[in-house]
This record gives structure tokens, C-alpha cells and sequence, in this order.
């Protein structure tokens, strides 16, 4: 871009003066969920950001930027557009688009953009190669073996305690993870995995159980800086009580009572920082969002996965406490250097999904969806599109909505009520997110 950065610590509050740094920039978004709608939400207060685009985006992001009907893994069509509209930032949000390569293509290229390079991302697609960096670098995790032999994956369940932890070795779309109580539902498993590859060919990492509240601490990375956003929890069953099937996410909320201040600063040293470090020692420096899925157990806190992104829903509920100005984070990432820790909102958040009734199995789309103009509280939208005028549900996980305040009890009764002013015959919700905090 070739213009003179300023930090924004040298910006007079409510002065709009400029030291060379234009306020004329273009950002393309890449995704068309939630997710997306929180980046694009939160990049729509930049003082930086003249115009978004988001491909392929959904009706609610059409909101906020000029969709635009591009496929998000179609890499080539990506940078055509970027070439063609002069974009100066794209921000990547699916792992799909990460791990087939869209940073180093966009880099090879010449353009800035906020994501992982493709073997960066493999802290995310391998769950192999995630394990081989816990273990060399001694970062707390559950001990682990890798298979690709089916009888020798059998032979090793057989030998430790249940419930054993199958994870296939690649993304498998969150269906690659089985909790197996006994032998039999093992081997069922390996079998699925190993002898009829049904991700396709692979390998099987057996892992021990752990035990105790999971949550969610994303930041953003550029080698070795890391730059801590707050936690989440997030609630990955579909039905209330967490019975029922694991899906992406049912709803997430901020402000999470279970985790003290050592807590997080532990998370944050031991396992954040020095997983930045490690992949720097590796040779793959991040440069974008690592998402640690932590686990807090009797023997402190593990690592349960690493993604290579921003998670869904956690993004809707952690973006918008963001204080300082989204592009510049993004931004000084996305180029490698270093920027203000960002600022947070003292707040808290919690928002509910709504998902179409079927999900995470098969389902039904094209429902029309009424009442959305009638919600106080943000509505990000997962799986909508737009059709003869009306806004229609288009996917698994549909609507989230997302309120703030002081008080996570009010914040939840507040963003429940509003959900009843959505009417949506093909809709369903869980009524108790955030319990853990209530
Ligand atoms: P993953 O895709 O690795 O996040 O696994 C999906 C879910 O399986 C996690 O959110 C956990 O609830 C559960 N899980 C994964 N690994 C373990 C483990 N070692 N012990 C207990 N539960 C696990
Ligand atoms: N909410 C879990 C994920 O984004 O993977």
C-alpha cells in the first residue's frame, strides 16, 4: 500500500486527523457465516475501512457489505477479484480456505491478507502434527499415540482405560471425533476410520479422556506476538442439559466465572505464547487467529484442539467487545508488524444460535424468516439468503443472536425475550446458554 502507518495511540480521541495512513481502504472478507458477519461488523467501526466487500457473505451481511457471489475456497477467483477492485486487506475466516492454500497464493501475489499460510494452518488440519508440537514443546495436552494400522490402533485402545478419544487426522468437518466407551464402540470407530476411510485415507490419534469445563481462548498472532482476546465458552451440544448430537456451536457467551486470572495467564503463557514460538521454532510462524479449545481439568489446564482461525459462534460474542480499531489489528497482522495490544470492553456477551430443526443432521431450507427488523440486540447472520425479496433460512446453524451488558443474567433475559420476535416455522434454539455462569 505503501502508505505511513500511525499508530493509533498518536490519534486524538473524536479528531480526525491523518498522518498519512488513508482512510480509503478496501477489505474483502472471505466466508459467509457468523463468523463473518462479527468480522465485518466489527471492520464496519473502522475509521480506516471505506468500502467492504464479503464472498460469497449471506442476507445479513449484505447488510453491511456488497456481497459478492464468489465461492470461499475458489482461491483464483479470490485474487482476480482482489486484483481487479484493488483491495488492500483481506481477512480470511474459514479453515477450508486456509488449509488450501488461499495466504501463500495472496502473498505470492503481492497482496496483503489476514490468515494463516498453508502449513501454518496444520496446527489446525493435523490433528498429528498439532500433538507433535504439544509434545516437543511441552505444552500441556492429553497424552497421545498416532495409528494408521487398524490393529495396531486396536491393540493400544485395548491396553488403556475408557473412555478412549479417536480423533481422525484431518478436517473432518467436526464429525472427525469419537468418545468411545467400551471396545466395541473402539473398534466400530477405527474401522470407520482406518479400514473403510471414511474421510478418506488417513491416520487415528488416540488420546486419553480428560475431564472438566471446556472454553475457548482465541488471539490474534504474528510470530511471536500475541495479542489475547477475551474468553468464551461455547456449547456444542443441540439440546439443553448438553444431550443430544455435537454440532459447530448452539450459542457462546463472555465473562466465564470458572476461569481465574492465573488461569488465564497460564493459558496465555503456556500454551498461546508458546505455541506462537513453537511454530516460529518450526519454521511456519502463525500470522492470523490460533484458537486454543482448552480444557480446565484437576490436573490444570490442556490443550483439547487447536484451530487455525477465528471460532464460530465464539467470534460473534468476543468481537464485539472490541474497543480499538479492528482494521488496525487486522491490518498490522496481515503485514507483520507490531501493533497496540488491542482494547476490550469490560461487558459481557452471550448470544443464542438458531438452527434449522433437523440440524446437525439433515434438515430443510427456504423457510422465511419474519421480524428480524423488530430485534433490539445484534442478529449475526449463520445460513440466510435472500429470495423474491425475504430473507430465508439457507443452512444448519441460521441466526445468532448476541446481547451485551453488565450482567450476564440480564443480557440472557433480555436476549431471549427479543428471540421471540422471530418467527421462523423451521427454527429451533437452546434455552440454556451460559447456565455455567447463571
Ligand atoms: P475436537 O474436535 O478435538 O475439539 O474434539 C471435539 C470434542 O470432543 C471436544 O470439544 C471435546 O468435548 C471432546 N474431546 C476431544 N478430545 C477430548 C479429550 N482428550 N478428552 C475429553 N474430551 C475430548
Ligand atoms: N466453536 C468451535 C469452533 O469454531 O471450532
Amino acid at each position: 500500500m505503501g502508505v505511513l502507518y500511525v499508530s493509533p495511540g498518536f490519534q486524538p480521541a473524536g479528531k480526525e486527523i491523518d498522518f498519512g495512513k488513508t482512510k480509503e481502504n478496501k477489505v474483502l472478507v472471505v466466508g459467509g457465516g457468523g463468523r463473518e458477519h462479527a468480522i465485518v461488523d466489527a471492520l464496519s467501526r473502522s475509521i480506516w475501512v471505506s468500502k467492504i466487500y464479503c464472498a460469497p457473505g449471506n442476507a445479513g451481511i449484505a447488510a453491511q457489505a456488497e456481497c459478492v457471489p464468489i465461492s470461499d475456497h475458489d482461491v483464483e477467483g479470490l485474487l482476480a477479484f482482489a486484483e481487479q477492485e484493488h483491495i488492500d486487506l483481506t481477512v480470511v475466516g474459514p479453515e477450508a480456505s486456509l488449509s488450501v492454500g488461499i495466504v501463500d497464493r495472496f502473498r505470492a501475489a503481492g497482496r496483503v491478507i489476514f490468515g494463516h499460510t498453508q502449513a501454518a494452518t496444520r496446527i489446525e488440519s493435523s490433528k498429528e502434527f498439532a500433538k507433535q508440537i504439544m509434545e516437543k514443546y511441552g505444552i500441556p495436552t492429553a497424552a497421545y499415540r498416532s495409528f494408521t494400522d487398524y490393529e495396531d490402533a486396536r491393540a493400544y485402545v485395548a491396553s488403556r482405560p475408557f473412555p478412549a478419544v479417536l480423533k481422525y487426522d484431518g478436517l473432518a468437518a467436526g464429525k472427525g471425533v469419537v468418545i468411545a466407551q467400551d471396545l466395541a464402540e473402539a473398534e466400530a470407530a477405527l474401522k470407520d476410520m482406518l479400514l473403510d476411510n471414511r474421510f478418506g485415507a488417513g491416520k487415528v490419534v488416540v488420546e486419553d479422556y480428560l475431564e472438566g469445563p471446556e472454553f475457548s481462548f482465541m488471539c490474534f498472532v504474528d510470530g511471536e506476538r500475541i495479542y489475547p482476546m477475551p474468553l468464551a465458552q461455547d456449547h456444542k451440544r443441540a439440546f439443553d442439559r448438553d444431550l443430544g448430537p455435537n454440532t459447530g456451536g448452539m450459542g457462546a457467551y463472555t465473562g466465564l466465572p470458572f476461569i481465574t486470572p492465573e488461569d488465564r495467564a497460564f493459558a496465555q503463557e503456556y500454551i498461546l505464547q508458546k505455541t506462537a514460538s513453537a511454530m516460529v521454532a518450526e519454521g511456519c510462524p502463525l500470522s492470523g487467529v490460533l484458537y486454543g479449545g482448552l480444557m480446565k481439568t484437576p490436573d490444570g489446564i490442556k490443550v483439547i484442539e487447536f484451530n487455525a482461525r477465528f471460532g464460530d459462534p465464539e467470534t460473534e460474542v468476543v468481537l464485539p467487545l472490541l474497543e480499538s480499531d479492528a482494521f488496525d489489528i487486522f491490518q498490522a497482522v496481515a503485514e507483520g508488524r507490531e501493533a497496540e495490544q488491542p482494547e476490550w470492553s469490560d461487558d459481557v456477551t452471550m448470544g443464542v444460535v438458531m438452527a434449522s430443526k433437523g440440524y446437525p443432521g439433515s434438515y430443510e431450507k427456504g423457510f422465511a424468516i419474519e421480524g428480524l427488523d423488530q430485534v433490539g440486540p445484534k442478529v449475526y447472520h449463520m445460513g440466510t439468503k435472500c429470495s423474491d425479496g425475504r430473507i430465508v433460512t439457507a443452512g444448519g446453524r441460521v441466526l445468532m443472536v448476541v446481547g451485551r451488558g453488565h450482567e450476564i443474567h440480564q443480557v440472557r433475559d433480555c436476549v431471549y425475550e427479543e428471540m421471540g420476535k422471530i418467527s421462523c416455522p423451521n427454527l429451533f434454539f437452546r434455552s440454556d446458554i451460559a447456565h455455567w455462569a447463571l
